[in-house]
């Protein structure tokens, strides 16, 4: 076993109205109260978070934002900074997301940006890696994850980077309902593992908490999260459902 406590987070994407988001920690939390095991971060809209934040007081639920800009603050039309999510109550932050990568203009560099800012703010940044499917089959996983790694991690300490958290979203796993094996998914993690080991050095890297996502359902949490490599998820579509989530959050150890 790891030291590392894994971290199981739901990405809800741009999903749920507040008065959904609510009602979604009203039936969630019972179902995961006193679970120590794993943290456990929502991740809402922007316009949910003051209501989720609300709704998780007293329980082992955190909150997360989906997105920051690296800018303090600004002339920045419809974008939202890393103190912004810090004083609404938010405690982690995804960075990097594919979709944002793909729709958004996203780059290696602005989630370098990105990363430095959320560190600055004491926000734990989650930040996403993984390749497309055409860099898969390219035979192109393994340089496209080190080149985002690289990126990513460019210009930090050791000393501020222990906060980190990385998720290996393979692209073509992402809501297809296709899912990298474990072992897939464990070969990838240990190629990101080693490369935070060169860029940060062997203590921060081996306990940084490196997590899975892509199509993690109820039925599949367990034969991903029992691999010693994964240190938790990342969950879009089957965190939008209590039941669903809790299942996952609930998985059997073995
Ligand atoms: P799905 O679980 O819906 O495949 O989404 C994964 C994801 O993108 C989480 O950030």
């Amino acid at each position: 076993m790891s030291q590392r406590k894994p971290l199981i987070a739901a990405n809800w994407k741009m999903y749920k109205t507040p008065a959904e988001a609510t009602a979604f920690v009203q039936a969630f939390a019972p179902l995961v109260k006193g679970h120590t095991r794993d943290e456990i971060v929502l991740c809402p809209s922007f316009l949910s978070v003051a209501n989720v934040v609300a709704a998780v007081q007293g329980t082992n639920l955190h909150v997360g934002g989906q997105n920051m800009l690296w800018q303090e603050e600004g002339a920045f039309t419809g974008e939202t900074s890393a103190a912004m999510l810090h004083a609404a109550g938010c405690t982690h932050v995804i960075l990097g997301h594919s979709e944002r990568r793909q729709f958004f203009g996203e780059t290696d560099e602005t989630v370098n940006q990105k990363l430095h800012t959320a560190l600055k703010h004491k926000l734990v940044p989650i930040v996403c890696v993984g390749e497309l499917l055409a860099e898969r089959e390219g035979g192109k996983t393994e340089e496209v994850l080190l080149r985002q790694t690289v990126k990513a991690l460019a210009n930090l300490t050791p000393e501020v980077s222990r906060a980190i958290v990385i998720a290996y979203e393979p692209v073509w796993a992402i809501g297809t309902g296709k899912t990298a094996t474990a072992e897939m998914a464990a070969e990838a993690h240990l190629i990101i593992r080693s490369q935070v080991a060169r860029s940060l050095g062997h203590e921060v890297a081996n306990a940084m908490r490196i997590l899975y996502g892509g199509s993690v359902k109820p039925d599949n949490a367990s034969s991903l999260l029992n691999q010693p490599e994964i240190d938790g998820a990342l969950v879009g579509g089957a965190s939008l459902d209590p039941q669903s989530f809790a299942k996952i959050v609930n998985y059997t150890q073995s």
